[in-house]
């Protein structure tokens, strides 16, 4: 079997993923009281989801102790959270890494908010590797340099990092789009929560706040199951995912080479042209 099956443009692992309901995402219909939280795989999308989570419960642990975090916020794209989205009523939380192209189109008439995190693209390209290079969820990435060229290719899961980033930020100046950074929630984390909450219309106190930032750390998501995937059995395929790594910003400099750090730097100032100084909190 082929480790992606393609649709329009963009790779999907065959295994995780299935053609019935990429096909039919298009037609979703996203209502105005969701959020979206949206990225490109390996930016801290579930620190982003275990955060969102908290703020809902004001820092109250015990739901994210108790449901998996694929429950809590289920993936459109997937075989799982497509039917479970769909049959759940009210106010939806709501993951995705789809590209801008294949997400809801009923999304873009909606007063729906997203959250887009960003990360700088060396570390997704790092985090994607580690994460990669011992399962079987897609090509199996033998070196660093192998996928260093599958990314740069958009040879990878959801496609080029590039296209994924560029597309969604058309939406920045978007009321219902909130664009947050890996980087400054390191930073900044308080300060970034907040960010989430007036954002959200959610109001919570400062002890509430501690609470989030507690409960939301790497330590905190390491220890729990619900979050960590430690609940994914671990068989050929899985080979036992490993999704809390190291958690920091800037491990891109401990695994590229010169030539690496040159080319990538070419091939973003190429692709990335055009956006406001200072839009990249990590360049
Ligand atoms: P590393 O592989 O660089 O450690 P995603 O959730 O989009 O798949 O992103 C996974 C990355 O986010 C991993 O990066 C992981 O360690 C990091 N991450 C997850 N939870 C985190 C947290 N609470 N604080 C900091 N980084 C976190």
């Amino acid at each position: 079997m082929s480790a992606y099956s393609w649709f329009e443009g963009i790779p999907f692992s065959t295994i995780l993923f299935k053609k019935e309901i990429i096909e039919k995402i298009h037609k979703f219909v996203i209502r105005d009281e969701d959020t979206v939280i949206l990225s490109f795989p390996k930016s801290g999308t579930n620190w982003l989801i275990e955060t969102v989570c908290l703020i809902q419960t004001k820092g109250n642990p015990k739901w994210i102790q108790s449901v998996p975090i694929w429950d809590r916020s289920p993936w459109i794209e997937t075989q799982k959270g497509y039917p479970q989205l769909i049959n759940k009523e009210g106010p939806r939380l709501i993951s995705s890494h789809l590209p801008f192209h294949l997400f809801p189109k009923s999304f873009f008439r909606s007063k729906a908010k997203v959250i887009y995190i960003i990360r700088n693209p060396r570390d997704v390209l790092v985090s994607g590797y580690f994460f990669h290079h011992n399962t079987n969820l897609t090509d199996n990435p033998e070196s660093l340099g192998t996928y260093f060229e599958c990314f740069l290719k958009g040879n990878v899961p959801y496609g080029s990092w590039f296209e994924h980033t560029r597309d969604w930020l058309s939406m920045r100046e978007n009321d219902n789009f909130l664009l947050l950074s890996y980087e400054d929630m390191k930073k900044n984390t308080r300060g970034t929560i907040e960010k989430i909450c007036n954002f959200l219309g959610k109001k919570l106190e400062p002890d509430e706040l501690d609470l989030v930032i507690k409960y939301s750390s790497f330590q905190a998501m390491e220890e729990n199951k619900m979050s960590n995937y430690s609940l994914i059995k671990k068989d050929e395929i899985t080979n036992g995912l490993v999704l809390m790594r190291k958690g920091v910003a800037g491990d891109w400099k401990n695994h590229f080479t010169v030539a690496h750090a040159e080319t990538f730097d070419k091939v973003f100032q190429e692709k990335m042209a055009g956006f406001p100084p200072g839009l990249f909190a990590w360049e």
